[in-house]
């Protein structure tokens, strides 16, 4: 079975997608821990509810990033995972900490990078009068939200739409696109090789695997 660490920052509805399919079957791995870096992110009591380890680790402790990370990797591998899942972190983590995990590290992002790397995506996709958004699972690598992307999923950008009714929508499909990367890691046909994503033993494209928005079904 494979063992999951997620890290949080925030409300951790993304976790919760994470700990319903750990639950539930739907992905063969098992959460044994939950890291925060904020003592009040809303996550830390779904993991409690779902009965699973809570931690915090407040950056604020911390003279600077490496010795914040190096904390934050000691907890990590004190749980031995062959998985760790970043659901709404929000903290950039250096070069160093990033290689110790490469190949089993995965992050949500609200864009459909390569574009809006960083903050305010939805707002910036807005502002440049793109017609849709979306999100991208990706593996972490040393540069901030450039890693290569997993799976994407697609949603309209309407018109007059605000930023937080975007993130909302958005929202809808990273519950769905989260647990399918996080399974096809769990069933092992999911790697990292020289930095290209592999599923099923074929490269994926440069923008990860489009999931289907009309039709839920994600193989
Ligand atoms: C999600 O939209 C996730 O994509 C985003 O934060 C939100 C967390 O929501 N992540 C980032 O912006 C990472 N840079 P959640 O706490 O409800 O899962």
């Amino acid at each position: 079975m494979t063992r999951l660490v997620v890290l949080i920052s925030g409300g951790g509805s993304n976790l919760q997608t994470l700990l319903d399919g750990c639950h539930n079957g739907d992905i063969p791995a098992e959460v044994v821990a939950v890291i925060s870096n904020k003592a009040d992110a809303f996550g830390l009591k779904r993991a409690q509810q779902a009965g699973i380890a809570t931690e915090v680790i407040d950056h604020r402790q911390f003279a600077d990033r490496e010795h914040f990370d190096a904390a934050l990797a000691e907890r990590i591998d004190h749980h031995q995972p062959d998985l760790i899942a970043l659901a709404g972190f929000m903290r950039i983590l250096t070069a160093g900490f990033v290689a110790r995990y490469q190949g089993r590290m995965l992050n949500i992002h609200p864009s459909l990078l390569p574009k809006y790397p960083g903050l305010h995506t939805h707002q910036r996709a807005i502002d440049a009068g793109d017609t849709d958004a979306g999100a991208t699972v990706h593996f972490v690598t040393a540069e901030l939200d450039g890693g290569p992307p997993i799976a994407q999923a697609s949603v309209p950008i309407k018109e007059n739409d605000t930023a937080s009714e975007l993130a909302k929508r958005v929202l809808a499909q990273e519950h769905r696109l989260y647990p399918s990367v996080v399974r096809w890691f769990a069933e092992g046909r999911l790697t990292l090789v020289n930095n290209q994503a592999i599923l099923d033993g074929t490269p994926l494209p440069k923008t990860g695997r489009l999931l289907d928005t009309a039709n839920h079904e994600a193989t």
